[in-house]
């Protein structure tokens, strides 16, 4: 059996350069150290092979060939410079998925930038603000390009961080592929477009369908969970082990053992869990993925090597420091409702709900079945508060104005059967409630996982100028209309 062990491409990836570059373009108050750097680090988006499951290769798109992109590392506070050469057929962009940036750094394509041409070049550069567990992508054609293999972890070092006797990320990928190991090309086929998106066949932790991961008794693991997938869901099982969650998408959280043990990431969404290995020596245990009913599987196995590092789990306190957020003020916020319709038997949910599912649709039910009708013969398929957007253009008018500088509550409902993780660009946003219960957390995401029918309320103070998306981030369904644009001014 080989071995598992998560890669550390990442030091190696930077060119360590110019200390003592000064905050000039800092989108927020916070205060750095006078020994702020700046990291500098290039990425080039090509066509190349990866060995999913060895020894086949497949063929596919990678950042620096590799499969997740080289892990960019650096501390909060400092400033990050990356250099991208698109040697892709088509155009790109990088979007930094969850940081803070200021709104050019933000890789949309139209919105915030002109794509990078093929052969083309774009430098992004951007101020760490929040320490945490991130990533990048494409936001061209993000149904294709990511599940092309274009995704890599960035990851903010705290000034502090939690004491931990190894920090390992693992980036979950999804594939679907054909029996002679080649990735499937019916990226965005209207079937996912209206169902629950590309849901693949072979998951992989960093790039390899993974077999062992060797851990040592008494050995206290930060696990970084990030769900790179267009739109496999994880709900994952460390059974027989107690994983406390000290970060969600980055943002800290009240250190708490996950509701029914079981780890869940939507798409785009990530989680810091801190581990104590407290099997046997010798042993092994499986990691379980129970999201889908009847479809669990393995997706790893913990390896205990033969010798303990202690007997017993270190008694290391677990709180992370928080990062520099504002406090949405809910009593002075303003209220805005957003509704989610479409995909299939989406017309009978909105009903239901008493929601109508689109422009067209309004009123009788045989209006809805004409608009139906033309939704099945196109690959508009999702509505936000009633309007589909053109993925391809990215054209969008901001749906919402959101004040700058003022408070903000987002009451968003899922009239539709299907499950989205609701991603908003340039701020991270605490979910205060799920269908009118507060959550015990009040977490912090900047994806959040909204259930069928389920309707969730986020807050956030809309701190950072610019125009945002607002999106699904299963990557078929965003393909399908279902994002829109909030303009923070
Ligand atoms: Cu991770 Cu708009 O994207
Ligand atoms: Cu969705």
């Amino acid at each position: 059996m080989s071995m598992y062990t998560a890669p550390t491409l990442t030091r190696r990836a930077f060119l360590a350069s110019a200390a003592g570059t000064t905050a000039a373009m800092l989108p927020f108050s916070l205060a750095l150290p006078a020994t702020a750097g700046t990291r500098e680090i290039s990425l080039r988006a090509a066509q190349g092979g990866i060995r999913i499951v060895p020894p086949g290769e497949t063929a596919a798109w990678l950042y620096n060939d590799t499969v997740p992109g080289p892990e960019i590392r650096l501390r909060q506070g400092d400033r990050l410079r990356v250099t991208v050469n698109n040697a892709l057929a088509e155009e790109t962009t990088i979007h930094w998925h969850g940081l803070r940036v200021p709104n050019a750094m933000d890789g949309v394509p139209h919105l915030t930038q002109a794509p990078i041409e093929a052969g083309g070049r774009f430098v992004y550069e951007f101020d760490a603000v929040d320490a945490g567990t991130f990533w990048y992508h494409p936001h061209q054609r993000s149904f294709e390009q990511v599940a092309r293999g274009l995704y890599g972890p960035l990851i903010i070092e705290e000034r502090e961080p939690v004491r931990v006797d190894r920090d390992v990320t693992w980036m979950l990928g999804d594939w679907r592929l054909t029996k002679s190991g080649e990735l499937s090309k019916d990226f965005g086929n209207r079937h996912d477009i209206h169902h629950s998106g590309r849901v693949g066949n072979t998951v992989t932790i960093n790039g390899r369908v993974p077999d062992g991961f060797a851990v040592r008794k008494g050995e206290r693991i930060r696990l970084r969970l990030i769900n790179a997938a267009n739109a496999r869901i994880f709900s994952l099982d460390f059974a027989g082990h107690e994983p406390i969650v000290i970060a969600l998408d980055g943002q800290p959280v009240t250190p708490h053992a996950p509701e029914k043990g079981l780890i869940v990431l939507g798409p785009a969404m990530r989680v810091d869990l801190i581990i104590d290995m407290t099997g046997n020596a010798g042993s092994r245990s499986s990691v379980m993925d129970r999201f889908y009913e009847g479809l669990e599987y393995r997706l790893v196995e913990l390896v205990y090597d033969g010798t303990p590092l202690r007997e017993r789990a270190p008694d290391w306190p677990l709180a992370l420091p928080a990062n520099p957020l504002l406090e949405p003020d809910l009593k002075a916020a303003s209220r805005n409702e957003v509704v989610f319709t479409g995909g299939m038997m989406g017309e009978m949910v909105a009903q239901d709900m008493g929601e109508s599912m689109g422009p067209g649709t309004q009123g009788d039910r045989n209006s809805m079945m004409g608009g139906m009708m033309r939704m099945m013969h196109s690959n508009t398929a999702w509505f936000i508060n009633g309007v589909a957007a053109d993925e391809a253009s990215h054209d969008m008018a901001p749906m919402l104005t959101l004040e700058k500088g003022k408070s903000h509550v987002i009451a968003m409902t899922n009239a539709t059967a299907w499950h989205h993780p609701i991603h908003l660009h340039g701020h991270s946003f605490r979910v205060g409630s799920r269908n009118g219960q507060p959550t015990h957390n009040r977490e912090w995401q900047d994806t959040v996982l909204i259930s069928p029918r389920e309707k969730v309320e986020i807050a956030f103070v809309a701190d950072n100028p610019g125009d945002w998306m607002f999106h699904c981030h299963v990557l078929e369904h965003q393909a399908g209309g279902m994002m829109a644009v909030f303009r923070v001014a």
